[in-house]
């Protein structure tokens, strides 16, 4: 496919310019690690969809799931924002909810909606229903991660996956819920069956992210997005030991672990404990406020408020100022969103932001 080709990311060396030192030694995975940086990083979450008119062209006529079971879309689709804007690093394309259709849960994803499963998990057996999964069985990531890490060169891919919580919400509900009132009930009422429900979400999801780690990723993202739902002493009980179980499973895989949600100011330091090198921060708690919960072990990323996305440019800029200037107190900081690009957001906004933080950013990085 010519739009593939590794000049079209935008990655390929330039004459004079210093050997390549591979995305292991790229400004994300620096920042990542605490490391000195040339400028701070920069991608966005949910970068690769419906933001951008190639996606929404190339996914015409096929469906979500369908399109990420094919290497070939999954690589088009996770290049066209590096190639557009110009990000800091790619994240592959494809949901939450992949790992678990692999795992035989019967559910589509609706345009507009999100995930729906057909038969909620209720009781013992429709836990054992859920299988196991191997490389086999989502030989599709591997193959496409593969493809990507040849076509990305210096820039690093981030694989990723949805945590126990935000999985068992989806299947509990059966599908999206803003109270998740059936999720805790199921928590509440019957914890022993909750527990074997996240003890096999984790085992799922390690393997799935043990997958994208042989395949070549450069750092993973754990999403617990709707963990904010809980308290602090319900999220330490109820769900760190099952995200815990997950990172600390992929300590020795060499790649810095992100672990994000949304709304979780009073969760960050609990977030951390389950193993995150670096924690994603909303837009709700201001980035030297996260640090000091956070502590000096971990970066943190974000946490630009995405509806600031369509105010006018002097505000934008502003606020991107002010998340840098803030982003200063963490011990490393990676540029992002508070949560993903919105559909209906303008790409060209997205790539003035990156031309701006890597602007405003440039020089060795200095750090409070
Ligand atoms: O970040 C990226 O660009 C990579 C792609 C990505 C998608 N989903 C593609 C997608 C990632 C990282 C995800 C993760 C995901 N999926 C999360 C965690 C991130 C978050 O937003 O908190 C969650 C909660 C899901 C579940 C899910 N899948 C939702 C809520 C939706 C949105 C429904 C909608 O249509 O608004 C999806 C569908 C989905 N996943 C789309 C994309 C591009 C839209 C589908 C389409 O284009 O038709």
């Amino acid at each position: 496919m010519a739009a593939m080709s590794t000049e079209s990311t935008g990655t390929a060396a330039r004459d004079g310019d210093p050997a390549p030192a591979g995305p292991g030694d790229s400004p994300f995975v620096r920042a990542c690690r605490r490391q000195a940086v040339p400028h701070t990083p920069v991608w966005f979450m949910r970068q690769a969809g419906r933001s951008l008119p190639e996606y929404r062209e190339i996914r015409a006529n096929v469906g979500m799931l369908e399109s990420c079971r094919r290497p070939d879309l999954v690589t088009e689709i996770t290049l066209q924002p590096v190639r557009r804007h110009g990000v800091d690093a790619a994240i592959l394309f494809s949901d939450i909810v992949v790992p678990l259709a692999a795992a035989g849960v019967d559910l589509d994803i609706v345009p507009g909606s999100g995930p729906v499963v057909a038969e909620p998990v209720r009781a013992v057996a429709d836990v054992e229903r859920i299988r196991l999964i191997g490389r086999d069985d989502v030989s599709y990531v591997d193959e496409a991660v593969r493809m990507l890490v040849a076509e990305l060169g210096d820039t690093p891919l981030i694989g990723f996956a949805g945590a126990p919580f935000t999985l068992a919400s989806y299947l509990v509900e059966g599908g999206p819920s803003r109270t998740h009132a059936k999720t805790k009930a199921l928590m509440y009422g019957d914890p022993q069956l909750w527990h074997a429900l996240c003890d096999r979400l984790a085992e799922i999801t390690l393997e799935f992210l043990r997958v994208q780690v042989a395949a070549g990723v450069s750092a993973l993202q754990l999403f617990d997005s709707w963990a904010g739902a809980l308290s602090e002493a319900d999220y330490r009980r109820y769900v760190l030991p099952h995200s815990k179980a997950v990172l600390t499973g992929l300590a020795d895989a060499g790649v810095p672990r992100i672990h994000f949600g949304v709304g979780t100011g009073e969760l960050l330091a609990a977030m951390g404990e389950a193993g995150a090198d670096v924690v994603g921060v909303d837009w709700r708690t201001p980035l030297d406020v996260a640090t000091v919960r956070i502590g000096p072990e971990r970066a943190v990323q974000g946490n630009l408020d995405p509806a600031v996305l369509f105010a006018p440019w002097p505000v934008i800029e502003a606020e991107v100022r002010r998340v840098l200037e803030q982003g200063r107190a963490a011990p490393g900081h990676v540029f992002n969103l508070g949560h993903g690009v919105p559909p209906e957001t303008d790409p060209e906004v997205l790539t003035r932001v990156v031309a701006l933080v890597h602007e405003l950013t440039a020089g060795p990085a200095e750090r409070s």
